[in-house]
């Protein structure tokens, strides 16, 4: 079954760990068209290659100008934008007194305020076009909180926030376009190599499902929102942590 046939997808972070099972995923679910941004550009040749309806760009999401210019460029590809995934994001923890805010500062350009410009930059052409889905990665951060983790969590839990809001907000006068959220638990990708096994150890004892998520846990999550079996989903955080979190 061909669940994103025919549709043009943009999503962030495309490169590697989750943003990249997505893109990949899109591409073999029948996408025309998969969007892979990232400030990385050494992955997307093996990744257009693999799929030709790939195609890399190098997209600084908290550069305006770069992502203003960049969906005029898709606009003019195809004229519309079906699917929109925020899952570009950077972590900079520690303790709060010890948390630099340059560090706040990253954390908050990427995570937030690249969703906010990535958004207000396609959601106009969803609406144009009349229908649309937006899935932003957020965080069980995002919802619980977590110690040296406050410039993420900040981000994560606006993320949900913004999600609700353009629930509504690209829902008016007719249009179908939806938003909603992801919260990943601990998955197993390049962002989290640096967490020392002791710590993801305990984790793994309080997950009731016994594991850390895998990429394709929370590919499956963002592909059924972002496809036309969630097509009256909106405004929703969909939990994938195996449990950690109940
Ligand atoms: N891995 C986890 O445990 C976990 C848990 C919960 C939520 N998340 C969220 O999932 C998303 C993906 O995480 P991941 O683990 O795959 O991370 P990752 O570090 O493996 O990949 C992130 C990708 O985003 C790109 N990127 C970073 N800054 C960018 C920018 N300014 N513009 C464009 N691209 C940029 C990176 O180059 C990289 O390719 C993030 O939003 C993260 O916060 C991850």
């Amino acid at each position: 079954m061909e669940r994103m046939k025919g549709k043009v997808c943009v999503v962030t972070g495309g490169a590697r760990g989750i943003g990249r099972g997505i893109v990949e995923a899109f591409a073999r679910e029948g996408a025309l068209r998969v969007w892979a941004l990232d400030m990385n550009d050494a992955e997307f040749p093996a990744l257009e290659k693999a799929w030709p309806a790939v195609k890399g760009a190098v997209v600084n999401v908290t550069d305006a100008a770069a992502v203003e210019a960049f969906t005029a460029k898709a606009k003019a590809e195809h004229g519309r934008i079906d699917a929109l995934v925020n899952n570009a994001g950077i972590t900079k923890d520690a303790l709060i007194q010890k948390m630099s805010e340059s560090d706040w500062d990253a954390v908050i350009a990427v995570n937030l305020k690249g969703p906010f410009l990535m958004t207000k930059a396609i959601a106009p052409v969803m609406m144009e076009g009349g229908s649309g889905s937006i899935v932003s990665i957020s965080s069980i951060v995002g919802l619980d909180g977590n110690i040296g983790q406050t410039n993420y969590a900040a981000t994560k839990g606006g993320i949900v926030a913004m999600t609700k809001g353009w629930a509504r907000e690209f829902s008016r006068k007719g249009a179908k376009i939806r938003a909603n959220c992801v919260s990943p638990g601990y998955t197993r990708t390049p962002m989290i190599e640096t967490v020392p096994e002791k710590v993801l150890e305990p984790i793994i004892a309080r997950t009731p499902l016994g594991r850390l998520a895998e990429i394709e846990d929370i590919v499956n999550g963002v592909l059924y929102l972002s496809c036309d079996e969630g097509c009256f989903v909106n405004g929703q955080v969909l939990r994938i942590d195996g449990g950690l979190t109940l």
